[in-house]
């Protein structure tokens, strides 16, 4: 992550013609980044509107290009590094779920308008909103070793971002089950703007939700003690049909890791935002 202070004034961002080129997206984040901590000015919301109006121009040639031709696999990789730079060996251990330049991007490519706000409230042991960084998801796709036939769920998905960017990434298949209608509906009206077909996002309890067709598994701690073990039961069961795999993030891993069903194929300590990979034996 890049945290040196790039601009000093305002007048230094008014004279860099180089923001205004679409290519200069991450330079442009941190000079609107900037122009956000200033104290109101009418110059300052000027050239922050030229700014985002550059932004507007990429998005919407970006969104008619994914439409059209779909960007997955390498193709969408090299979207990426075109214009944030990213690759997944940048990323370094964080002890909190930190975000970056590139979940910017991802959240200006992959959704509309204002997040929804949820209707439901969440019982006992359920975990709220908060997504897995984009890093994150580009790091799981680099080591996941999925096959064109594997089906991704993410088990309490929220808003979809980790199954529209595995899709994306790797071309299979993904799910996302959400007990937040609002945040399911959401997700689904992304993907039908962006004509991704290969992606479902399904409105149900964890604890109801049919999980005959998945190959892998992935949890962002989306609940806790006897909830989690009760899926964990339903994923054991599915288990006994065919080989699958599980991926936790966040402090449900420690729970996960005590499955005796469960092979551990990350090595290491448990630490609480590392990707950790299991197969079912
Ligand atoms: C920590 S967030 C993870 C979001 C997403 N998986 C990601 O990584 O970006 C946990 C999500 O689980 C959802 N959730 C909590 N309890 C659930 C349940 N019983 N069934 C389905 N989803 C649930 C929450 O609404 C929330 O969206």
């Amino acid at each position: 992550m890049n945290e040196r202070p790039l601009f000093s004034s305002i007048e230094s961002i008014e004279r860099d013609n180089s923001l205004r080129e679409e290519k200069q997206f991450t330079r442009r984040a941190e000079a609107i980044d900037f122009i956000e901590w200033m104290p109101l000015s009418s110059r300052a919301e000027k050239i922050k509107s030229v700014l985002e109006q550059v932004d507007d121009q990429l998005f919407q040639k970006l969104w008619t290009t994914i439409s059209a031709e779909g960007l997955t696999g390498a193709t969408f990789k090299n979207l990426i590094k075109e214009y944030v730079g990213f690759t997944a060996t940048d990323n370094d251990y964080q002890e909190e779920p930190g975000y970056d330049n590139l979940d910017i991007f991802i959240n200006k490519l992959l959704f509309f308008e204002t997040f929804p706000q949820p209707i439901k409230d969440l019982g006992p042991e359920m975990v709220y909103y908060q997504k897995t960084p984009a890093r994150i998801v580009f790091d799981l796709v680099g080591s996941a070793d999925f096959t064109r036939e594997d089906i991704f769920v993410d088990i309490g998905c929220g808003m979809g971002q980790v199954a529209f960017l595995v899709h994306l990434l790797a071309g299979i298949t993904t799910k996302g089950i959400e007990f937040e209608p609002a945040y399911c509906d959401y997700a689904r009206q992304c993907a039908a703007k962006l004509h991704l077909s290969h992606l479902t996002f399904i409105n149900v309890d964890a604890r109801a939700a049919d999980y005959s067709d998945g190959t892998i598994f992935f949890m962002y701690t989306p609940f806790m003690g006897k909830l989690l073990h009760e899926v964990l039961e339903a994923l054991r069961r599915e288990s006994l049909r065919r080989s699958i795999k599980i991926i936790t993030y966040g402090p449900c891993t420690a729970e996960v890791a005590r499955e005796s069903w469960l092979k551990r194929l990350t090595p290491g300590e448990n630490r609480l935002y590392t990707l950790t990979f299991f197969r079912s034996l």
